[in-house]
């Protein structure tokens, strides 16, 4: 079976550390440096990559700026060419990237093949997208607005913004590079990739199946490093003309400071679940299940938090707990449900909540266990308002449950949260699920299921500290465009057929 860092990936490896790729070429830094990421299961050294130089973001973003020039000339149809092949290659490759999945981020091994097969779905589903809403344009006449007459013509249609900054999370370093890397192309833009520490091997992998694909040299261009080397001076490049973010509250500090370009930003979410008495309770139960535990609960999108009717909440309650019983914790290698958490860090963290709601009174539902990042699921019933897991991400397998009196209390509770993700709503009544919806202040309601970001060419936006602009493929290739104009303004007014 292919491994990582070996056959056509053993140019990305020098010696111990992956380089970088700039200008069409795998580089070792100047720096002389290396960054480790640390395996969250063994808590070991897994992988090296280069620290690279502020000189070295300046080179890859003046090579960006050339090769975004030439790629802007190239046609439609080719730069669509070559996304599918890069998406074929990337398929092809998907069990080395997806064990540094496994290794880099603990994600089990079966979501961690599926990251890459649904980001090569991405990637072609993007050019086919590209193709289809680059290739048309507008066209206005001027007497439809008063005091006009029919003597100019606006041709409007979508030109690239440049270079677009793209730098993705740990918990998705594949698709959510992919989700920015696809509609940036394809609208003509050149792409400089920033990868999470934790994910950056695999996206250096994923960077090589768009080398193979023949990209032309510099357009695409992917530097590792410590954020504090290289982070602000990247977000804050002048060569930048657009920043697409996912993380944490680092965006907020990044759109301060990042000046004029367009922002795309995901931050997180604090996604409320609210269960009415009509809902299916098994439905139900398999969502908290699925949507709160997933990759030990480290999606933006995952459940946060339950807010549940009293009279069912019993009920709910113990039918999640036979479940998470049964989910088998341990390693991603062993294609386990509840794997260690990403770094030490952040399983302190998720422990400072847990102990903040065993003080203030929470019913714990399983015993708390932990060891090293490992987590075991646990569900925390009668949690209050003054407990910080009320409002907190903890971005682990842990999941508040809220009771409530009434649906009111479930959305006010949804709404004071600074976070606007998504929600979910379970009841077999559509006409309250709706007016639930309407009232819930988040990018996107999920009415009886859990929330989730796919498939990927939904729209996906946060409101509040969630985000600014929105996602999914169709939105991201426009919001990577900018319209450009050419009014056409005729010696005398010209009516069709007049
Ligand atoms: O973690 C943030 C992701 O955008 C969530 O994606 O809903 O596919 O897990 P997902």
């Amino acid at each position: 079976m292919a491994v990582a860092g070996t056959g056509v990936f053993a140019d990305i490896l020098d010696g111990e550390v992956y380089k970088y790729y700039a200008d069409g070429e795998w580089r070792v830094s100047g720096s002389g440096k290396s960054v480790a990421i640390v395996n969250p299961t063994t808590r070991q050294t897994q992988y090296r990559v280069q620290a690279c130089t502020q000189e070295e973001v300046n080179k890859v973003m003046d090579a960006a700026k050339v090769a975004q020039k030439a790629w802007a000339r190239t046609p439609l149809w080719k730069r669509a060419e070559l996304l599918h092949k890069a998406a074929a290659i990337l398929k092809e490759h998907k069990a080395p990237i997806a064990e540094c999945l496994v290794k880099e981020i603990a994600k089990p091994a079966k979501d961690a093949i599926s990251e890459v097969v649904r980001s090569g779905d991405l990637v072609s589903y993007t050019a086919e997208e590209g193709v289809r809403i680059l290739g048309e344009g507008k066209l206005l006449v001027s007497d439809s607005f008063p005091g006009n007459e029919r003597n100019k013509y606006c041709l409007s249609s979508k030109v690239p913004l440049g270079v677009v900054l793209a730098i993705p999370p740990f918990n998705y370093p594949v698709n959510l590079a992919v989700s920015k890397i696809g509609p940036a192309l394809i609208a003509g833009n050149a792409l400089v990739l920033k990868p999470p520490t934790q994910g950056a091997v695999a996206a250096l992998h994923m960077v090589h199946c768009f080398h193979l694909a023949g990209f032309p040299k510099g357009l695409i261009s992917c530097v590792t490093g410590k954020g504090s080397e290289i982070g602000d001076f990247l977000t804050m490049h002048p060569g930048v003309n657009c920043i697409s973010f996912t993380g944490g509250d680092t965006g907020i500090a990044i759109s301060k400071k990042a000046g004029m370009v367009p922002l795309q930003m995901e931050l997180g979410g604090k996604d409320a679940c609210i269960v009415l008495e009509d809902a299916d309770l098994d439905l139900v139960t398999a969502n908290i299940v699925k949507g709160g535990f997933s990759y030990s609960g480290q999606r933006c999108t995952a459940v946060k938090v339950v807010l549940i009717m009293e009279s069912i909440a019993d009920a709910v309650v113990e039918k999640v707990k036979a479940k998470l019983a049964k989910l088998k914790v341990g390693s991603p290698e062993d294609d386990s449900d509840i794997t260690p958490v990403v770094t030490e860090s952040s399983a302190n963290f998720i422990e400072a909540l847990v102990m903040d709601a065993k003080e203030k009174g929470a019913t714990f539902c399983q015993e708390y266990r932990r060891e090293g990042n490992l987590i075991w699921p646990l569900l925390l019933d009668h949690v209050r308002p003054d407990m910080r897991i009320a409002w907190e991400e903890p971005f682990g397998p842990v999941l508040p449950v809220i009771r409530i009196n009434s649906v009111e209390e479930g959305i006010h509770h949804c709404n004071a949260s600074n976070f606007g993700l998504q929600g979910c709503v379970f009841t077999k009544d559509i006409n309250k699920a709706i007016m639930i919806s309407d009232a819930m202040e988040t990018g996107t309601v999920q009415i009886n299921s859990a929330p989730a970001r796919g498939p990927d060419h939904f729209p996906f936006q946060g409101l509040k500290d969630s985000g600014i602009g929105s996602q999914g493929i169709t939105n991201s290739i426009n919001m990577m465009t900018k319209v450009k104009s050419t009014v056409i303004n005729l010696p005398s007014p010209s009516y069709t057929m007049g």
